[in-house]
């Protein structure tokens, strides 16, 4: 089994991936790096690993559908079969969740459904949190269909808010919930015991 791995930025659950991939926590290597920036901190992971890494930026095409089909282009030359986004900022075409159907899968910084959504990344996720009053939050691995963060969760991991807590502080600590859980979700979906029954993820 090979895995993509779609980037825009630093790449921790990109490392937590590759370093899980070279211990054989779960059966599969990860072929290809693809980010839509250039000079991005996982480019630099994926070469320090000697893992092919694509730069394929957005703003070179005419539409998010040729973006999304210079993305599928690249995943077939690497003979890809599962696709993880980890800190990939981009929307893509739903021809992207046909083309791998419930072979995309997505890592949020909350506890999906909630804290989830248009605009809903990064430190806006913790922010939102914070402002809520919540007393815990977390990461989600969900399974990506058209509609962002809404397909079929397959783990999450929690963690609790600290009265002190800031953006920076909350975000630190559910970024560790994240290199856990990507991992185990991973090795879940290669695995396959599990059917999909509407949003629901079930072992089977
Ligand atoms: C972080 O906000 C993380 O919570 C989310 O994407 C951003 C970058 O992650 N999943 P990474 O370090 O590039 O994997």
């Amino acid at each position: 089994q090979r895995i993509g791995v779609l980037v825009s930025g630093g790449g921790t659950n990109l490392q937590a991936l590759i370093d899980a991939s070279e211990e054989g926590f779960f059966a599969a290597e990860i072929g290809v790096v693809i980010s839509n920036k250039a000079g991005v901190f996982a480019l630099e992971r994926a070469s320090q690993h000697g893992i092919p890494a694509v730069v394929i930026d957005h703003r070179q095409f005419g539409s998010v559908t040729e973006f999304t089909a210079a993305i599928i282009a690249a995943l077939k030359e690497y003979q890809i079969n599962l696709v993880c986004l980890a800190g990939f900022l981009r929307i893509l075409d739903p021809l992207f969740f046909l083309t791998y159907l419930n072979r995309v899968l997505n890592i949020h910084p909350a506890l999906l459904p909630a804290f989830g959504g248009k605009g809903m990344y990064g430190h806006h996720v913790h922010e939102a949190v914070l402002r809520s009053g919540a007393k815990f939050s977390g990461a989600t691995v969900h399974f990506v269909t058209a509609e962002p963060d809404a397909g079929p969760i397959v783990a999450q991991g929690i963690v609790a808010v600290a009265e002190e807590d800031t953006p920076d502080t909350l975000a630190e600590r559910v970024l560790q919930v994240e290199h856990q859980i990507y991992p185990e979700a991973v090795k879940f979906v290669l695995e396959g015991r599990f059917v999909i029954d509407g949003l629901r993820v079930r072992s089977v």
